[in-house]
This record gives structure tokens, sequence and C-alpha cells, in this order.
């Protein structure tokens, strides 16, 4: 984001409350901070901690953004001066005193994973062992011979478990329903290669078209695939069906935990019921486990707020719903009121691109709404509330199928393009419309490749549209990926 708005002409700063760039993806101490650890083994082809860590440094230094990021500083609270003309940002900074600096404009992007969600079941204070949430987890030393449930099976479990199997006596994994066997890998491919771009694009069509159809159809393919994804025989007794469906929950990698469920080194139990007595627990199914000497909640994440009580929320009446209250966002981004001078980033917009390069789509579109080159994607007031209440309309009507749904989603089908249109990426070069024609007429090669072959970023700086910079190294940039893909890995990705 800051990268974008300093590009476009913004005297831009950013407030990390860490002392690096990278997000989450900078290793820290502070149990309080959400962090990728650096002992975590790696996955070929995928990155660890610390290459992450290292690329966006990089990415500062070469962008020249360090000057501009006023490190190991926390923006506390922002709110408007009394005149309704500016923002301003209670920040501190170590042991100083609260300072507060003022801003015309204020984007949010200090992270969707920032606060623990942590479950309370019954009796829960009775409990004398150790209970935390992953978020605070850093190694498994502390962890050495002792008997561990860990809760939640997704991603965090799959990096959790791992990390505990060799050191503890004994590690319980405690879900409460159903999770997809979903791997990185498919026979030594990388499953993201599936997607492409028109994929995505039929998948959002179906979505919008014909979405019960669409619903079912994911999820026989999920049943279909799970074998071959789950890489051992799937045992009934670990109760990892029904799958929730795809469409309405993103799935952990469990690729690194089914082979522990499998070899009787990880036991499955049901969810939590309660605790019962110093060291005991009780699950839905009436089991009772003693001596339970730690237990790791590894149930998931949400955004802070706190710095941001301004943005309105509520709670939508259709379809029985009776979740949490939803913050009032255009398009998941725009506090109605203030949408010419705030934007926020903290929710994940479920179902979007590849995290990294959504986020610079994200960061074009708002720069370009709020330098008047987009200006005119944002609607009235009046239209941007009855966006949200429609959309909320519909968050409640997937929470009707599934309670633990995401209610960040949004609907791909309006959300993507109304994105990309904003951005100014140039995408619909690659429609079935006459300008997608156009651009297969002069140019086969990459238009198949940038349909079929691997998704990539690059796509995204490619067409000229006078909205952003192009880059003129993405054309190479997206032959060679498509190159070194093909030559690296067993399966067909892009056309002839
Ligand atoms: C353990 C883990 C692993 C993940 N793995 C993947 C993955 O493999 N692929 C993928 O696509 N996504 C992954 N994700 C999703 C992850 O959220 C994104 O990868 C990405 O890090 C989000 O970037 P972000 O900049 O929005 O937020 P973050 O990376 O969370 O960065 C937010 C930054 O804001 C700072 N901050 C927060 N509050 C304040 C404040 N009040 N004042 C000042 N600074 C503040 C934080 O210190 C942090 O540096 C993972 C998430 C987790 C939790
Ligand atoms: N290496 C990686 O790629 C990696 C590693 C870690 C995290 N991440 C990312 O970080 C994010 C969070 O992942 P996560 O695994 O921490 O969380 P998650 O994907 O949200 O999964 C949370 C798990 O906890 C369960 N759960 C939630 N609330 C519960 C409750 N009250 N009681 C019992 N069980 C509960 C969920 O079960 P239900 O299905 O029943 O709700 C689910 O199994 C994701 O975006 C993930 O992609 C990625």
């Amino acid at each position: 984001m800051l990268k974008t708005l300093r590009e476009d002409g913004f005297d831009a700063t950013a407030f990390e409350r860490r002392d690096k760039v990278g997000g989450l993806w900078a290793y820290s101490e502070n149990p309080e901070y959400t962090s990728a650890l650096p002992s975590l083994a790696g996955f070929p082809y995928y990155m660890k901690q610390h290459h992450f860590q290292e690329f966006m440094q990089e990415y500062a230094e070469n962008f020249n953004l360090l000057d501009h990021i006023v490190f190991n500083t926390t923006v506390r609270r922002a709110e408007r001066n009394p005149e309704n003309t500016k923002w301003l940002l209670d920040i501190v900074s170590g042991v100083d005193p609260v300072k507060t600096v003022g801003y015309d404009k204020v984007v949010f992007c200090h992270g969707y994973q920032t606060a623990a969600k942590i479950p309370n079941y019954p009796g829960q204070e009775q409990y004398t062992g150790t209970l935390i949430h992953a978020q605070r987890y850093r190694g498994p030393e502390e962890f050495q011979g002792k008997k561990i449930v860990v809760v939640g099976l997704s991603n965090t479990t799959s990096d959790v478990v791992p990390n505990l199997i060799s050191v503890a006596s004994q590690v319980y994994v405690s879900h409460r329903r159903g999770a997809i066997p979903a791997a990185r890998l498919r026979k030594g491919t990388p499953g993201d290669l599936l997607i492409t771009w028109r994929r995505r694009i039929i998948n959002q069509w179906l979505m919008k078209a014909v979405p019960t159809l669409h619903r079912k159809l994911s999820d026989q393919i999920v049943n279909y695939a799970a074998k071959s994804f789950a890489g051992v025989p799937i045992d009934p007794a670990w109760r990892l069906q029904p799958y929730p469906s795809l469409t309405l929950r993103l799935p952990g990698m469990l690729e690194e935990v089914l082979p522990y469920l499998a070899d009787g080194r990880l036991t499955s139990l049901h969810g939590i019921r309660r605790f019962v007595g110093m060291k005991s627990i009780e699950f839905e199914d009436g089991t009772v486990l003693d001596d339970v000497d730690a237990v790791i909640y590894c149930t998931g994440y949400k955004a802070d707020w706190s710095a941001a009580p301004f943005v309105e929320m509520s709670t939508p009446t259709s379809h029985g719903y009776d979740g949490a209250p939803m913050h009032r966002l255009y398009m998941n981004l725009f506090p109605p009121q203030y949408a010419d001078s705030c934007a926020l980033l903290c929710y994940s917009a479920f179902g979007k691109n590849n995290g990294f390069s959504f986020s610079d789509v994200m960061s074009m579109a708002i720069s370009n709404i709020w330098r008047g080159v987009s200006s005119d994607m944002i609607p009235n007031k009046p239209e941007m509330e009855h966006w949200i209440d429609e959309r909320q309309e519909w968050v409640a009507s997937r929470w009707a199928l599934d309670n633990a749904c995401d209610i960040s989603m949004v609907r791909q089908w309006e959300f993507q393009p109304w994105l990309h249109e904003a951005a100014g990426t140039g995408m619909e070069n690659l429609g079935w419309g006459w300008k997608g024609w156009r651009f297969w007429l002069q140019d086969r090669m990459m238009s198949n490749l940038m349909n079929h072959g691997v998704e990539t970023a690059h796509m995204f700086r490619y067409f000229e549209t006078g909205k952003r910079r192009t880059w003129a190294g993405a054309r190479e940039a997206i032959i060679h990926q498509n190159r070194v893909v093909k030559e690296t890995f067993p399966i067909e990705t892009t056309k002839p």
C-alpha cells in the first residue's frame, strides 16, 4: 500500500509496531503479535518464513520505502478532528507518552489475523494446566514430555502438531466437525497451479448464475479429489467427513497432520464439551481425558478493530442470523461516511486471488479512487449503504448453510471485476468480450498463457490502461514463469 500510494504521488507514511517490515512474516518474540514461525518445516517450492521476510526487506529497500516507515510505533486509535477535516491518530512508541498526529487520509493495513479467537468452554477457569492460543506458541521446548490437546484442525494445527509430536508424550487433536484433507502438493505438483485465470472466471460465473449447483459441484469435486490429496487412507474414526463446503470456508492444508493420525502418534477427539476438574476435559461424545498438561487453541484469528471505533456495525435480520455483528464497509473496504479518506483492509474478502498479488491490486484500486482516476467506482452514500445491507443479507444466507462460515466473504463475481476496474489492471482483455477476442487475435500466445497458464501477479501490470503503471518486464516474466513451471512439473498447465 505504501509503495503504491507513494508511486501515485501521495506523501504517505506507515506506522509499524514491529521493528522491521514483513508483517506477520517478520518473526516476533512478542506473544501478542501473530507471527509465522521460523522453526517450521518448509515445503518444496514454497517459501519459508525467512524467505518471505527477506523478500519484503528487499522490496522495501528497492522502492525506497524504509525512510517512510516509522517502526516500533503502534497506532492506538484514529478519529476525526472536531472540524471533521482531518484524521487524528494516537500513536505510541516505546515508553513515550501518546502523541497525536494529523493526516488527510488513512488506510488500515494492520492485518486481518492480528487478534486470537479464543473459545470459552464451561469450567475452563478451573483448569490448572497450560492454556494458550497458538498466537503465543513459539516452539515445542516447554511441552517436553507433556500430554497435549490441540484444538482445531486447520493450517495452524498443521504447523504446531509436527513441531510438538517428537517432544510431547501424547498429542490429541480435538475438532468439532470434519475438515477437507487438502494438501499443497498433488502428485508432486502444487495444487494452486490448477487455478488459472479462466477457471477462476468460470467459477465466479457459476457462483453468480447457479449458486446451489455451484456449491454442489464444488462439494462433489472435493469428495472426489480428497482421497488423492490426503496421501494416506482416510480412517472414518477421524471424522473428517462430512467435509465443510469449499464455497463457505477455506480449507487448511493437512498433509503434515494426517500421517500422524494414520500412525497413531496423533489421536482425533471430538470437540470439547467442558473442562471438568483441574486437568480433565470432557468431549462431545462423553469421553473424558485426564491429566492433560496443556491445551493449545489453534482456533484461528480475527482483525483487531480497536483502532477504528468509528466504523459502524450492524446485524442482518434475515435467514435466522444470530452471528456476530458485521462492520459496515463498502466493498469490504470503505466506511461510507468517510469513503474519500479512509479504507480498512481488515476483512479478508475470503476467496480472493492469492494473497500477495491481491494486496497489490487492492492498493492500486484504493489509490486510484482517491487520486481521482477511478473515483467513479464509489457511488453515493445511500447506494453504498444499500450495497452493504444487501451483502450482509447474502452473508446471512450463507451463514444459514454453515454458521462457522467466514463473515468477511464477498460476492466474488462483483467484487473482483470492481477491484480490477478500479485498479485499472486491464483484465477485461482476458474475457469473452470483444476486447478479449481482439487480444487473442493480436497475441494468441500471451492470451493463452494469461488465461490458461500460471496465474501470476505480473498479469496485473501487463496491459496499458492509463490507470496505473505497467511493468516493462511483465511479458518476459509471464513467459519465463510459465516455462519454468512447464519444465518443473509433470502436468500440462498451459495450452500450446
Ligand atoms: C501463521 C500464518 C501463516 C499464513 N500463511 C499464509 C500463506 O502461506 N499464504 C498466504 O497467502 N497467506 C498466509 N497467511 C495469511 C496472512 O494474513 C497473509 O499472508 C499476510 O501476512 C497478510 O498481510 P497483511 O499485511 O494484511 O497483515 P500482516 O502480515 O498481519 O501485517 C500487519 C502488520 O501491521 C502491524 N500492526 C498491527 N496492528 C498495528 C497497530 N495498531 N499499529 C501499528 N502496527 C500494527 C503488525 O505488527 C504487522 O506487522 C498466513 C497467516 C498466518 C496467521
Ligand atoms: N502455513 C500456512 O499456510 C499457514 C499456517 C498457519 C496459518 N495460516 C493462515 O492463518 C489463518 C488461520 O489459520 P488457523 O488454522 O489458525 O485457523 P482457521 O483456518 O480459521 O481454523 C480454525 C480451526 O479451529 C476450529 N475452531 C474455530 N473456533 C472454534 C471453537 N470455538 N471451538 C472449536 N473449534 C474451533 C475451526 O473449526 P470449524 O471448522 O468447526 O470452525 C478450525 O478447525 C488462515 O488464513 C490460514 O490460511 C496459514
